[in-house]
């Protein structure tokens, strides 16, 4: 009981994002006392259901421990659920009562909704549900923010015409991650980093996001996005802004989203030359979801050529980077998962000692699993011998930091939202940006239908990105 100080909603509550992420995010915060005092939660969806079932449906994802029984009872206490559908004024009108029986309150409403009804339910959000007097709304939204600059353009308008930029929260959760999050501290608090930070010092940089698992039943979702919308154009570029934009006058929001904005303004966009494209095959003699190949999958169109495996090289025309690969490299049905980011050094000059046994020194950034920074580097082999030999200054986070608990992406970005922190959100410049770059590639895709080359399910993906990789002056022994 009591007047509420927040009422936080989740539009789509019976979908699958709200019970895997959002239901489950919103758990963790409250039994971590990290919610403000007195937050209610109201879930909102289509089918007739009850908080009951809310529960029953995000419980297998919400990781209770034992003993924390009695605290999942009061969380979902502190739940409702309307159903009501998305276009109807009437409904959100219900909405706007169950919110405003809570007293005068800030109020967050999460659209964990398919694009298709993006549009209706904002207008009726603004209709109806904004707080009154001197409380704030804020709305958070997921991609897919459109399929190509005219769609995501045509929704930033729609959304820009409803809300200020500062009510907006479009969640990318790539920059939830510790690893993401630690990409400007280790950049612009470093000494050592910034003399080399450029064309001189660095030979090439390569981010890539591996997956173990095909599309796992959303084929439909998928085929109609491909790797490209899917991982690359959000996730892996914002992580090539945080490599490669200038340092930010200061560390606000609009300061380092100016700095993100004016390193994808230098970026060319990509030509499909520039690219290698796969799509999985089933593994012969594998088993179970491995012997599946993409266009095994029934929700997936018969002959669909979009790519489960994309790797492009990204060009930035600045003074700083000029001549410098980026390389971004993403794929489902993987050997294992691992996102990473490896800036490789120039070569050593004047090498004095044998060829071939100095290798380049690399720093890698390893955003999951087992979160870690290491450099690549040379000493000497110890004992009598003066070889030189790879080794590595190794930060690696489970063993320097012991009994390490790192918060869940969602969780750092949710306590944001509800703190008014926009540093780690897309502002819609940058979303038009990127858009910018991958858009004539994507429309060559869906226009000339180029055949992905095949890989095997659980392989490292197609060796023609590895060549292309080579070809663009990046220099491994190992495998990456
Ligand atoms: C999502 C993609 O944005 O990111 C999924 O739509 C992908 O296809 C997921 O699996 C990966 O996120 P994470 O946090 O598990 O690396």
């Amino acid at each position: 009981g009591g007047a509420a100080s927040h009422v936080f909603v989740v539009l789509g509550a019976s979908g699958d994002l709200a019970k895997k992420k959002i239901y489950p995010t919103l758990w963790w915060l409250f039994r971590d006392g990290l919610l403000p005092p007195k937050t209610y939660f109201i879930g909102y969806s289509r089918s007739k259901l009850t908080v009951d079932d809310i529960k029953k449906k995000a419980l297998p994802f919400m990781k209770v421990k034992n003993g924390e029984e009695q605290k999942v009872e009061q969380f979902f206490k502190i739940n409702e659920y309307i159903a009501g559908s998305y276009d109807s004024p009437g409904d959100f009108s219900k909405l706007n009562k169950a919110i405003e029986q809570k007293g005068s309150c800030n109020r967050l409403f999460y659209l964990a909704l398919p694009p298709t009804v993006y549009e209706s339910v904002t207008l009726n959000l603004k209709a109806t549900c904004m707080s009154k007097s001197d409380k704030w709304t804020r709305v958070i939204v997921e991609k897919p923010f459109g399929k190509d600059l005219e769609s995501s353009n045509r929704l930033s308008n729609h959304l820009s015409a409803l809300f200020k930029e500062e009510e907006l929260y479009r969640i990318d959760h790539y920059l939830g991650k510790e690893m993401v999050q630690n990409l400007m501290v280790l950049r612009f608090a470093n000494r050592i980093f910034s003399p080399v930070w450029n064309r001189d010092g660095i030979a090439s940089v390569v981010i890539s996001f591996k997956e173990p698992f095909g599309t796992q039943g959303r084929g439909g979702y998928f085929d109609e996005f491909g790797i490209i919308r899917d991982v690359m154009q959000n996730h892996l570029m914002q992580i090539l802004t945080l490599v490669a934009m200038e340092k930010p006058p200061t560390t606000n929001a609009e300061d380092i989203r100016n700095e993100k904005v004016k390193v994808l303004k230098s970026i060319q966009p990509v030509d499909i030359k520039d690219t290698v494209l796969g799509q999985y095959v089933g593994k012969p003699g594998g088993k179970g979801d491995e012997a599946q190949g993409y266009l095994d999958d029934p929700t997936v169109p018969k002959g669909s050529v979009t790519p489960t495996f994309a790797t492009a090289v990204l060009h930035v025309k600045n003074e700083r980077w000029d001549g410098v690969p980026f390389i971004l490299r993403c794929g489902k049905a993987l050997n294992e998962r691992k996102a990473e980011v490896r800036i490789q050094f120039k070569d050593v000059a004047g090498d004095i000692f044998p060829d071939g046994e100095v290798k380049r020194n690399e720093l890698v950034i390893r955003v999951q699993p087992d979160e870690a920074v290491y450099l690549k580097m040379m000493a000497k082999s110890p004992g009598m011998s003066f070889n030189c030999e790879e080794t590595e200054l190794d930060l690696s986070y489970s063993s320097r930091y012991k009994d390490l608990k790192l918060p869940d992406a969602y969780e750092r970005l949710i306590l944001d939202v509800f703190s008014g922190i926009q540093i780690n959100f897309v502002r819609s410049d940058e979303l038009y940006e990127a858009w910018r770059i991958f858009t004539p590639l994507l429309n060559k895709i869906e226009t000339e239908k180029p055949k992905p080359i095949t890989y095997v399910y659980g392989s490292r993906g197609p060796k023609e990105s590895d060549e292309f990789m080579a070809d663009r002056d990046f220099k491994y022994t190992g495998t990456y």
